[in-house]
Order: structure tokens, then C-alpha cells, then sequence
């Protein structure tokens, strides 16, 4: 490390004070700052920051915004208080920062890391632009549960998907090279198994077996620390009884010590403080002492380090070498962005005033809003639709809505440049006045003569296109729902339009899978948009019209009741497994439905039709340390040019654990023109078909195992082959 001898002379200097300073993050009250994301805990007034950034108390500001406000913050650090260690300006950006993008989880759909490493790309840029070094993102938790309001904000269930988008975006924020202007510093979150929190409870119990841990909620941590994440955030839960804000095997045995992790560990917002209610800690002190000692290094608002470290060290019940250490990986992390060789890097005021590196980023908004929508069904082909000729109906509470565009973790984004949906197909339709646009309901409630203008509507309509789903607020921070279902006055008016025999196209916006019910359900087709940001209207006009052929795959299973949650495809194999088409008796399902999704993760449509071949393997007898390739060929056998996803699922027949149904080991985003067709290639070895053990030791066992090329994870004939013991 070039910064080594700086970092420790520091150290020396520095009081201990003035190194509990550096171990503190603080609202950011010196700058215009987004309050709502936050409980409005421990409020602190600009001029106490001020006089606390003088006086080294404070190692990092968050959630503020702006340049110039930005530059001056810092000048207070690195002029005015007595060692010049300049400040990490850190915020909550998470799927765009000007330019709002869809939401993870709808970008996860597109099945395309590189198109989230460039839209993270292009966030670094506007928020470095914006005076801001440091983002809490991306989240890596791995969403098993759609109950839980946070699926929004990650890549869904699958391992594997969550892997590749972690490292994607890791890369996409911090760019090459960690000093440059526009490198944005990446906070994968939250450590650990948040997505794991029981019932689908935000901030719940977590009790799970230490493999699970290892083989799905870990894994997207190791993939972006490998991807070069010099930080990460501690997550609010426990995990079997040990809160992960103090949690020593995680931060520090493992991290540390299996891992070598460099960086430092960041809190939640006042999640070491809430090892008090948690009853894992007395009072402050012991909740400061039990955290730092654990290995989390620094408190993100709750003070509580502020508060007490000084007086555990000078007790002897924190030893100075704990604080010592956590200070020089914070220092470490300031130096390896350049901060202490420039601390007004990313602090541009004229830079923040040209808007064309923003406006730069629409073309790049729409192309993964398209890409991130998922056809469900189609059937007789009702999309796409006409731009002429055929008169469109568009009804629903989404329709013209402007305010529930960007999605749960939308902050900072420019409203003025969000496109609503009516906007957008008015502009692509070569007869504007063939679009009648109806709301027929509010969001959550009926509104008069909503439902008798709806069926109207519909009626005089060829077409219906249903803009239905959840507000922003559904999904987000502690927005778990028991129901995930549509609100009952937007069912409502899906069952009163489909009176009418008018094709209805369902256009979902949703934060989460849902459970689809009734005329919603027998829609004639279903699209899938999540929320998609500031492009929203051209993106969804681009599907319905045929512009761009629908390519994304879905990242969460969509259950058939919500009942049926925790549901995820890659669920370990019970003893009774449910045969579909057989007798229901003594078999795992339920009394209403089956095992089984209603759309699994995987599935998606295109407006043309690709056919797949059996796979070929290289060999059907494995050796211990040879590698296998898959070759299957895939046609567009339809009348577009599209894209198609091949996915590549593996079953380990027989293990020392139950395994998995089938796991998403590599997947492939292919263009096919009409009539092409080309082989897909991939290659696994032995790292592959490893898991945790009993002993809860990685392992890879010799054996059958069954493999699929297929496109979705419910279909697909297996091919099978041996791994041998040499
Ligand atoms: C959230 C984090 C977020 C932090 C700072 C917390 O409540 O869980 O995801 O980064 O607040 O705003």
C-alpha cells in the first residue's frame, strides 16, 4: 500500500478523539439533503456540523448534495481542523442519480450485467458530479421472499443473476480507477442475509442454516469485493441470534480473515445503536463496544461511537489497537480514492453546472428501461400494437401518472425530465388522437363514474392497455406486505373492462413480483414494468409497438397466491415432491395450487419464437479436474429479429445436503435475426457443482448431476452426466 507510511504517521499524530472522528458518518446538514429516506434521528443543525468537522469529529457526511456546498464542507476539513483529513461525502444512490434508471430489480430482468456496469457508470458520473464520492450500492442481499418491500432493490433470487450484477455494478460506479473525478466509491449492502429476514418482515429475525448463509446470501459479497468494493454496510438484522452490526464471525473471521477484505465496514443508519432493542446490548457503551470489537468500523449517524468510545479505551475495555485499526482502513480507503492527494476531487462546481453530461445519459435510460420489461403472456399476438389504425384505450391510474415513475430509491432524480407513459405512446403513435386515456380509478380507491368511463372506453377501444400495480411506496425500507397483490380498487377495474371482450394488455408497474389474480390474470397480454425512470413512457412505447422486441427474463419467481411465499425456483427438493397432472394426495402442495409458479424465474416472451436443441456436452463422464463445455444451438424460428436468454441449470442428483431443484449456473443474451441460428456455448468445472457441506465446508461431490439449457427455469429437458473422482 503506497499510502502506508502517510496513514501511519497520521496515526501517530492523531488523538483519540480526533480517530473516533474518523469513525463517524453524519447527515448531511450543510447541504440541501433528501430527510425522508431516514428516520429523522439525532438531527444535528449546520453550524454544529460545521464546528464538529473543525474539530475532526466527523470522518464522513452523507446524503447531501451539491458541489459547491460539497467543496466548502471540505475546505472546513482539510483547512480548519488541525490535521487537514479531508471527508468521504457518501449518499443513498442507488439506480440513477439526475437520470433515474428502473429500478435493480427490473434492471436485473434485462439479464445483462454490462448494461447495469454502464448505467452505474453513467450514476457515478452524475453524482460525482454532484459532490459526491461515496454511494450506499449496490445492494447485493439475495430476495427469496416478495413480501419483503427491498426485493425492488435487488437482482432477485437467483445466486448466480445476483453475482454477476454485483460485480457489474461495482465496476460501473468506481470505473478504473478509484481517483479519477467521476469514480464513484461502491458500498455493497447489507452484510448480511438481509433478504433472508423471516415472514418477509423488514428489520425481522433472521434464522438460517450457516450453508444457506454461505451458498446464497454471501456469494454476491465475495463477487463485488472481487470486483474491487472497498466498503461495505452492515445490515439491521440478526442472523441465528447475533445481530450482523456486531456480528464478529462475519466481520471479522470471515471478512477479514477467509476473505482479506482491505476496506472498511460502514453501519446502517443507527443499526449499532439498535443492538440495545435487539437485546444484545445494555446501553450505548456496550452497544459501541460490542460493535467495534466485532469489526465495524465506522457508526453511520446513531453517534454512539462519538459518544463512547473514548471512555471504553481509556477503561481498558476497548483496546487502542481496535481503534487503530479501524481508523487506518477508513484512512486507507480516503487515500486509495485520492482524497488526501486531492480532497476537492469531485467537487466541481462548474462541472455540477453543465447539464450535457446529464442529458448525454437519456438514450442510455431508455434502452434499459425496454430492456428491462418482461412479456409475460401474449396471446393471439395481441402486441404489438398499431401506431395507426387501431384505436388504443388507455385506462388505468398509470396511465398519465408522473409521480410513482422513478421508484422507491428515487431521491435525487429530475422530475421534469420523467416521461409518463401516455407521453411516451402519444409520441410514437402516427395518429395521436387514436389514444383515449381514462384513469377509471385513483391508485388505492374508486373514484366516481371512474368504472362507467373505463368500460366506455373500453368498448369504443380495439385494444386496451391496463396501466396497473403498486404506488413507489409499496416497495422500499419497511414496505413488507402481507397481500402482494393489486389494490382492490384497480382489481376492480380490471374486472370491469374485461366485461367488455376488448383485448386488454395489462402494463404492470411493480416493485416486487405479485400474485395475479382474476381479469388481471387472464389479461390477453401482460407486460411487466417494474419501475422505470426517467424514460419510462418512450421505453414502454417501444415494447407495445414492436419498436424493440421484449428480451427480459424475470428475476423473482410470480407466485400463483401469495401464500405460497417464500417462494423461489431454486428451492432444496422435498421427499414428496408435487408431479404435476397427478392425484394431489399426500404430495407438497397446497389445497388452492400447486408447487409451482404461476410464471417462473427465467420466464419471458418475445415477439418472436426461438427454438432450442438438446445440449451437447464435451464429454458425459466428467474428470475431477476437467472442464465441460455445453454447446446447444438456439433458432429464431419466428417472424423478428430478437434476443433470447439461454440459461444453463444444474441439479446435483445426490449430495451429502439436499440441493436445490435446479440453479442458474451461466446465462447468454443472444440476438437472433429471423431465421438465424447459432450455438450457445458455455464452460463449467468442478468450482461449479461445489456447496456447502454438513461440515459447512465447500465441496464438490462425484456423482450424476442433470443439466438444462433452457429458457426459463421451469422447462427444458435435462441431459445428465458424471462427475468422476478423477
Ligand atoms: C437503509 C440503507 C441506506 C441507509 C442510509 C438505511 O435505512 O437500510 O440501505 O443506505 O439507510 O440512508
Amino acid at each position: 500500500m503506497p499510502h502506508q507510511p502517510r496513514i501511519e504517521g497520521l496515526i501517530t499524530r492523531m488523538t483519540l478523539e480526533e480517530k473516533i472522528g474518523q469513525l463517524g458518518a453524519f447527515a448531511d446538514a450543510l447541504r440541501p439533503f433528501a430527510f425522508e429516506v431516514n428516520p429523522e434521528t439525532f438531527a444535528r443543525d449546520a453550524e454544529q456540523v460545521r464546528e464538529q468537522i473543525r474539530a475532526g469529529r466527523v470522518g464522513a457526511l452523507f446524503n447531501g448534495v451539491g458541489a459547491a456546498e460539497g467543496r466548502e464542507a471540505q475546505r472546513i476539513a482539510v483547512e480548519e481542523s488541525r490535521l487537514g483529513i479531508p471527508l468521504l461525502l457518501g449518499a443513498d444512490v442507488i439506480h440513477g442519480m439526475r437520470t433515474v434508471f428502473p429500478i435493480p430489480l427490473g434492471e436485473a430482468a434485462s439479464f445483462e450485467p454490462d448494461l447495469a456496469e454502464r448505467t452505474a457508470r453513467a450514476t457515478a458520473k452524475e453524482a460525482t458530479a454532484a459532490g459526491i464520492h461515496w454511494t450506499f450500492a449496490p445492494m447485493v442481499d439475495v430476495a427469496r421472499d416478495q413480501r419483503w418491500g427491498r426485493v425492488a432493490e435487488t437482482s432477485g433470487e437467483d445466486v448466480h443473476l445476483s453475482c454477476e450484477f454485483a460485480a457489474a455494478r461495482v465496476r460501473g460506479f468506481q470505473g478504473g480507477d478509484l481517483t479519477a473525478a467521476d469514480s464513484l466509491l461502491a458500498t455493497p449492502k447489507h452484510f448480511a442475509a438481509y433478504g433472508a429476514v423471516s415472514a418477509g418482515l423488514d428489520y425481522n429475525f433472521v434464522d438460517l442454516a450457516p450453508q444457506t448463509l454461505r451458498d446464497v446470501h454471501l456469494p454476491p459479497f465475495k463477487a463485488a469485493i472481487d470486483a474491487g468494493a472497498l466498503t461495505l454496510m452492515s445490515s439491521f438484522n440478526d442472523i441465528n441470534g447475533v445481530p450482523a452490526s456486531a456480528n464478529r464471525e462475519l466481520l471479522t473471521d470471515l471478512l477479514r480473515g477467509e476473505w482479506k477484505f482491505e476496506g472498511f465496514v460502514v453501519s446502517d443508519y443507527t443499526s449499532d445503536l439498535e443492538l440495545i432493542a435487539h437485546g444484545y446490548a445494555s446501553d450505548e457503551a456496550d452497544a459501541a463496544k460490542k460493535a467495534l470489537t466485532a469489526g465495524l468500523d465506522m457508526s453511520l449517524q446513531s453517534g454512539i461511537y462519538a459518544g463512547h468510545v473514548a471512555a471504553l479505551v481509556e477503561r481498558g475495555e476497548i483496546p487502542m489497537a481496535v481503534v487503530d485499526e479501524a481508523v487506518r482502513r477508513v484512512l486507507a480507503v480516503k487515500a486509495a480514492i485520492g482524497l488526501f492527494d486531492d480532497p476537492y476531487r469531485s467537487l466541481d462546481a462548474a462541472r455540477e453546472a453543465d447539464p450535457s453530461h446529464i442529458a448525454a445519459h437519456d438514450a442510455l435510460a431508455r434502452d434499459c428501461a425496454r430492456r428491462s420489461i418482461v412479456l409475460l403472456k401474449n396471446e393471439d399476438d395481441v402486441l404489438p400494437l398499431k401506431k395507426s389504425g387501431q384505436r388504443i384505450a388507455l385506462i388505468g391510474p398509470f396511465g398519465s401518472d408522473t409521480a410513482h415513475l422513478g421508484g422507491c430509491w428515487n431521491i435525487f432524480g429530475d422530475a421534469a425530465r420523467m416521461i409518463d407513459v401516455e407521453t411516451g405512446l402519444r409520441s410514437a403513435l402516427d395518429d395521436a388522437a387514436s389514444l383515449v386515456v381514462v384513469p377509471g380509478c385513483a391508485i388505492e380507491e374508486p373514484v366516481e363514474g371512474g368504472l362507467e368511463a373505463a368500460v366506455a372506453a373500453a368498448r369504443e377501444a380495439d385494444v386496451v392497455v391496463l396501466a396497473l400495480g403498486e404506488p413507489h411506496d409499496y416497495s422500499g425500507e419497511a414496505q413488507s406486505r402481507t397481500q402482494i397483490v393489486l389494490p382492490a380498487a384497480q382489481q376492480a377495474l380490471a374486472e370491469a373492462v374485461a366485461t367488455t371482450g376488448t383485448p386488454v394488455v395489462v402494463l404492470l408497474r411493480n416493485g416486487r413480483a405479485l400474485a395475479l389474480e382474476g381479469a388481471v390474470r387472464d389479461a390477453q397480454a401482460i407486460l411487466v414494468t417494474w419501475f422505470l425512470g426517467t424514460q419510462t413512457g418512450p421505453a414502454v412505447a417501444d415494447v407495445l409497438f414492436g419498436d424493440y422486441n421484449p428480451s427480459a427474463r424475470l428475476p423473482v419467481s410470480f407466485p400463483q397466491d401469495s401464500g405460497q411465499q417464500p417462494y423461489f425456483y431454486n428451492h432444496p427438493a422435498t421427499g414428496r415432491p408435487n408431479v404435476p397432472g397427478t392425484p394431489r394426495s399426500f404430495q407438497a402442495r397446497w389445497r388452492e395450487v400447486a408447487h409451482a409458479a404461476l410464471y417462473p424465474f427465467g420466464h419471458g416472451l418475445s415477439y418472436t419464437r426461438f427454438d432450442y436443441g438438446a445440449p451437447q456436452l464435451g464429454t458425459d463422464k466428467l474428470g475431477w479436474n476437467g472442464t465441460l463445455t455445453v454447446r446447444t444451438r438456439i433458432t429464431n424460428a419466428g417472424p423478428r429479429d430478437g434476443e433470447d436468454v439461454a440459461q444453463l441449470y444444474l441439479r446435483d442428483r445426490t449430495a451429502n445436503r439436499v440441493r436445490p431443484v435446479r440453479e442458474l449456473k451461466r446465462f447468454a443474451k443472444v440476438a437472433l435475426a429471423v431465421g438465424e441460428s447459432r450455438e450457445v456455448e458455455f464452460a463449467l468445472t468442478r468450482a461449479d457443482f461445489e456447496f456447502h457441506g454438513v461440515d459447512n465446508r465447500p465441496v464438490a461431490e462425484p456423482g450424476l448431476f442433470d443439466l438444462w439449457v433452457a429458457p426459463s427455469s421451469a422447462v427444458g429437458d435435462a441431459v445428465t452426466f458424471e462427475l468422476l473422482a478423477s
